[in-house]
């Protein structure tokens, strides 16, 4: 059920229950991280397999180093400017009971994350524990990014707390904090050059070339409709595609069924799951998405619809 009462998620949680809730980034599906049994209820429900590891959350960034063997300085300067925020620090666990093996999916690593979204600090306020949390989507399905996506994702036993659609729209930036200087392991909205500022460009590995995160597969966050990628010019086809969906910056030429034009890169990554999700619902037979330049935010778009449409195996 979608609810408003953010005490009465809270004290599930700490019962050892699961709770949806909102991020800026897509809705989480979450647990106690210290606790096994809680963890394990994640894995279930979302079918995921048992060494992907999950993003364990809370509401300040002193608590979130807490849980890391050594803090680089780097990591400092890139929680200072981005926490909270959409994104995620991996480090060295120090194994203190915080985060526990099964939340980690075995890694001696752990992921940890800030969120800012208002209702997702409330309730991680009133937790003295971690909220460890993958997105709340069944293993290999689109993220959420409103309750009313959870729900019909997982019914109505599940809790699902209510709050502002998420405004980023795709997942956290995750970067590893394991090595001398810090790597993204997955692109997101945070981009390479705003950690290059933030850090007074330090080098940092292009996500696009390498991904390196568990879990992080070539196919994923796949609606049930197949998804077409389509080059500028076949954009241009006049053809008529009355049962298809199209997203991409500019109109194209063919009338569609369903056409979401973004006002610019960043309503393009906030819109694309939850038209992804709209196109499923109006039964469309086919999304055409029109990539966009892969610099910046659209590095972390273009890695998504490459993994949406990779189940299908389409591309035009
Ligand atoms: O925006 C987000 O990150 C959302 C919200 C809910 O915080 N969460 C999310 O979780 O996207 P999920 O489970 O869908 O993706 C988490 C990914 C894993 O698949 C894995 O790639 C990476 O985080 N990850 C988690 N722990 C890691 C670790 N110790 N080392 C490297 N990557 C890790
Ligand atoms: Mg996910």
């Amino acid at each position: 059920m979608i609810s408003s009462r953010v005490d009465i998620a809270a004290q599930t949680l700490e019962e050892g229950g699961l709770v949806a809730f909102p991020t800026e980034t897509v809705f989480g599906l979450g647990a106690r991280a210290d606790d096994e049994k809680a963890i394990k209820k994640i894995y279930e429900l979302k079918g995921r397999p048992q060494n992907h590891p999950l993003i364990s959350h809370c509401a300040d960034v002193e608590k979130a180093f807490s849980v890391a063997k050594e803090v680089p300085s780097y990591a400092h300067a890139l929680a200072n400017k981005f926490w909270p925020g959409p994104m995620t620090l991996v480090f060295l666990s120090n194994d203190d009971g915080q985060i526990c093996n099964a939340a980690r999916g075995g890694h001696e690593s752990v992921a940890v994350r800030v969120p800012e979204h208002k209702v997702a600090q409330e309730l991680l306020s009133k937790c003295d524990f971690f909220v460890a949390a993958p997105s709340a989507n069944k293993f290999g399905r689109v993220s959420p990014t409103t309750a009313q996506h959870v729900e019909s994702e997982f019914g109505d036993e599940l809790f699902v707390l209510d709050g502002e659609q998420s405004e980023k729209g795709i997942e956290s930036t995750i970067i590893s904090c394991l090595e001398d200087e810090p790597s993204i392991l997955r692109a997101g909205t945070i981009t390479q050059n705003d950690i290059d500022v933030a850090l007074g460009n330090t080098a940092v590995v292009d996500p696009s070339l390498d991904i390196a995160a568990p879990g992080n597969l070539e196919s994923h966050y796949a609606p049930s409709v197949p998804v077409v990628i389509l080059d500028k010019d076949s954009a241009d086809d006049s053809t008529d595609h009355d049962k298809d969906a199209f997203i991409g910056l500019n109109q194209p030429a063919g009338s569609y069924l369903l056409t979401k034009i973004p006002e610019n890169i960043d309503d393009f990554a906030h819109s694309l799951y939850a038209f992804f999700r709209e196109a499923e619902n109006m039964k469309c037979e086919k999304i055409y998405v029109v990539a966009p330049e892969n610099i910046g935010v659209g590095i972390a778009i273009n890695d998504r619809i490459k993994k949406a449409s990779h189940t299908f195996g389409e591309s035009k």
